[in-house]
């Protein structure tokens, strides 16, 4: 997915007519807006249902996350939204544009930072950003002009000569980001901006982002980092299988599935003879009870005491812990209370 795709953009008028054709499709308020979205591939192996009616609304203005792990959906959730994969199923609105009836539309108002390298190494850093104003139907002068302001406001100006090439990973990132917002769109998209830094260069670009949403830029990512999506985010969507298990800010996506602790056991044996359930039966901090295989897990609001009286009772039933952990209330836990996995990047 490269955004060098985008066609020619629309005269303003001609985008005015889209979109008043678009008439009760659109969907003035929310930035984005997505209701029961799908998308299934058909490929030579079988048909892959990558989204399967994933329904959010991103108010402007909001840092919205999608956050999951490999596979979840959420690069393709992103490039139905920015009009590169057309939807199997279900609608969706950027700034109040039907991305599928109007995606010339679409593709005026938001910017958007695909996750691989996009920029012309060919330019330098100011004529990738002064090329990309041209094409948007900026003059030169005020192309360049709109080129220096970014240059600037991105930490740039001592590599504003140098050729994309010669960047650094976070110096790319920076000029990715600075050239999908050329335009001024209202919602930037970035589809993992961060993967692939080194930790420096990605708190360093938390800082960009963090400005950009200060000033009032509405921001939609995609994250595989649960730290990323803490970090930023003021409202996450936690994504798997092509589907929304949780949205909502961090912490109420804490204080909901994922309030509990999760203390995990690891036995040298069957971890059916510890009876756990019975054991902990009828307190009323704790939820779930989980026994499979060599391994217990308890799912508690107040974890104190819980692990010796594990380790006790394994005793009793002849058994040794070989492993124990406890995980305090965070995404992670969010995670596995949902899916019954672990989170893995
Ligand atoms: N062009 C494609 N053709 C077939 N399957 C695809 C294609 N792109 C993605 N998929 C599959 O769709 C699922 C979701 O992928 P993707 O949206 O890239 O997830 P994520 O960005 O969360 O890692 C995965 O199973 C992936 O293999
Ligand atoms: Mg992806």
């Amino acid at each position: 997915m490269t955004d060098s795709t985008v066609q020619a953009p629309p005269s303003k008028a001609e985008a005015a007519q889209e979109t008043a054709a678009a008439g009760p499709d659109s969907r003035p308020g929310a930035a984005i807006r997505t209701d029961d979205l799908r998308k299934t591939y058909t490929t030579s192996r079988g048909n892959v249902d990558a989204v399967r009616g994933i329904s959010l609304d991103v108010a402007p203005g909001e840092f919205f996350g999608l956050l999951g792990p490999n596979g979840a959906g959420k690069s393709t959730t992103i490039g139905m939204l920015t009009t590169l994969i057309v939807p199997t199923g279900g609608r969706a609105w950027v700034s109040g544009i039907d991305v599928v009836a109007n995606p010339v539309g679409v593709k005026r108002t938001i910017g958007v930072v695909p996750q691989n390298n996009t920029l012309d190494m060919q330019l330098s850093v100011t004529e990738n950003l002064e090329f990309r104003g041209r094409f948007f139907g900026l003059s030169r002068r005020d192309a360049l002009r709109r080129a220096d302001q970014l240059v600037n406001a991105f930490g740039l100006t001592d590599r504003r000569r140098a050729m994309a090439t010669d960047l650094s990973g976070g110096q790319a990132r920076r000029l990715m980001i600075a050239r999908a917002l050329v335009h001024r769109p209202d919602v930037l998209f970035l589809d993992e901006p961060t993967a692939g830094l080194d930790p420096q260069t990605r708190v360093n670009l938390w800082d960009t982002l963090r400005a950009l949403h200060d000033e009032g830029q509405t921001i939609l990512l995609t994250t595989h980092y649960m730290e990323e999506a803490e970090a930023l985010c003021d409202r996450v969507a936690v994504v798997d299988h092509g589907l929304v298990l949780a949205a909502g800010t961090i912490d109420e996506l804490k204080q909901g599935a994922g309030a509990d602790t999760v203390i995990t056991v690891r036995y040298d044996g069957d971890a059916a003879a510890v009876d756990a359930a019975t054991l902990l039966d009828g307190r009323p901090t704790v939820g779930k009870v989980e026994t499979e295989g060599d391994q217990v897990r308890v799912f508690t609001k107040d974890p104190a005491g819980i692990l010796g009286e594990l380790v006790t009772a394994g005793a009793r039933a002849g058994l040794t812990v070989r492993d124990a952990a406890q995980l305090k209330p965070s995404l992670e836990t969010v995670f596995l209370t949902l899916t019954g996995r672990e989170y893995r990047e």
